[in-house]
């Protein structure tokens, strides 16, 4: 199926949390286990497509032949995307940046000063956001949305502000489903309306349901 347009693919996914450090030994970051991101990986270099995968910190093994970029942080996962985006066909970003890093990272570690404390935050770089700012028409950009309440709004809602393509939609309230789980349930909608809902299934099957569609119905 595709086998013309497959070969040629180009193919940049992020997966994984970030961390935000705020001094050598701590941070701030989430649950994200990585899983879906190199499921996505794994599935588009099955297809022959030239994968590149950047990664934050997860305890899973690179998959079979794809590039792997390990980064720490937002701002090193921009740096790395920013040149791979430019040379891709298909951006799936799947990974749960953090919104917000510490303001000051101190490069030792910090002592207890026994009263409370306060911690300034800063925004972090919207990778996504940046980056379909830039697609060229022939690109097709997917977000990922993680949301506990109010699903197909604020989905639709993303998709639009980010200027996407298509965007899937997860609802994490549901233990055992999205985020750190070995399944997930999704709706993916599309910038021209069309929706499909798949699962509850295994993430390598969810993979595989994303990538017939982003690459096979049409978009606009
Ligand atoms: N994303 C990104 N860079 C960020 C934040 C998010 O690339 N700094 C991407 C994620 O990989 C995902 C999409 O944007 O594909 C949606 O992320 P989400 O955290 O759900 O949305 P936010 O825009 O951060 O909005 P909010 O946290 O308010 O729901």
């Amino acid at each position: 199926m595709h086998a013309g347009v497959q070969s040629f693919m180009r193919c940049l996914i992020t997966a994984g949390p970030t961390r935000e450090h705020l001094d050598p030994v701590r941070f701030l970051s989430n649950g994200s286990s990585g899983r879906m991101g190199y499921a996505l990986a794994a599935a588009a270099a099955r297809r022959g497509w030239q994968v590149d995968l950047v990664s934050g910190p997860v305890a899973l093994p690179a998959p079979e032949s794809v590039a792997t970029h390990r980064v720490i942080s937002a701002a090193e996962m921009f740096r790395a995307c920013e040149p791979l985006f430019a040379r891709c066909d298909l951006f799936i970003a799947v990974a749960a940046v953090a919104d917000y890093r510490p303001k000051f990272t101190a490069r030792e570690k910090l002592e207890k000063s026994g009263g409370d404390r306060r911690l300034e935050l800063a925004p972090t770089v919207d990778i996504l956001k940046t980056l379909a700012a830039r697609k060229r028409p022939e690109q097709t950009v997917v977000g990922f949305a993680a949301e506990t309440h109010d699903l197909e709004a604020h989905a639709q809602r993303k998709l639009e502000e980010k200027n996407l393509d298509w965007i899937v939609a997860n609802d994490v309230s549901r233990p055992g489903l999205g985020m750190d789980a070995e399944n997930n349930r999704v709706l993916l909608l599309a910038r021209n309306g069309v929706q499909f809902i798949f699962g509850p299934a295994p993430k390598a099957d969810v993979a595989e349901f994303i990538l017939d569609h982003v690459i096979a119905a049409p978009r606009r």
